[in-house]
């Protein structure tokens, strides 16, 4: 059975990338099967997270904000999630911004507003999170994909560690 599901909420598919990569880097280096929830689906937007162990969440950051379902997906799983490993990630261009500038200050503030914070709005913990950059689209486009695959595939890693040892 798999023990691990990731569910994501995405505006313009960043977000999804990302967390197929995670998903390929996990199953590649650790063997590791994960379940793939896309929150905007009607048909998943209610995921049961009950017979999972670990939960990786990925939510965009647009607009100074969450993509809302990832926050209704908290709000409905906050008692199920306590008991489990729970990693987040966002896609924030301006946390990829800040990191490719070489802003580590700006970019660790930017991981604790958009993901520490959060996360205590819900009073929950997590085990590993990181803000991994995201690709402007529209009129923002010009600023481009600042997503760095060298990060995304070393978290990747870290969570397949934790979850393979069950530590
Ligand atoms: C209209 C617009 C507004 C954005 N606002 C923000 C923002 O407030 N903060 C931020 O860090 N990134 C912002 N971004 C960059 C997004 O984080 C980036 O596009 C990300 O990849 C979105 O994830 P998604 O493609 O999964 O929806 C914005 C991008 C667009 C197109």
């Amino acid at each position: 059975m798999r023990n691990t599901v990731l569910v994501y909420a995405t505006r313009w598919g960043a977000t999804t990338e990302t967390a197929q990569e995670i998903i390929r880097v996990i199953k590649e280096k650790f063997n590791i099967d994960i379940d793939l929830v896309n929150l905007k689906d009607k048909s998943t937007k209610n995921p049961d997270v009950t017979p999972y162990d670990n939960v990786i969440l990925g939510v965009s950051v647009a607009k100074f904000r969450w993509a809302k379902e990832g926050k209704i997906f908290l709000k409905k799983n906050r008692q199920k999630l306590a008991g489990k490993k729970l990693f987040v990630f966002v896609s924030s261009g301006g946390a990829g911004d800040a990191y490719k500038e070489g802003d580590l200050v700006k970019y660790e503030q930017l991981q604790k507003k958009w993901i520490d914070s959060t996360l205590a709005k819900f009073n929950l913990n997590f085990t590993s999170r990181k803000a991994l950059g995201g690709r402007y689209v529209g009129s923002f486009a010009d600023r481009g994909d600042n997503r760095d695959w060298g990060i995304i595939r070393e978290w990747a890693e870290e969570i397949g560690r934790i979850i393979s040892s069950g530590n």
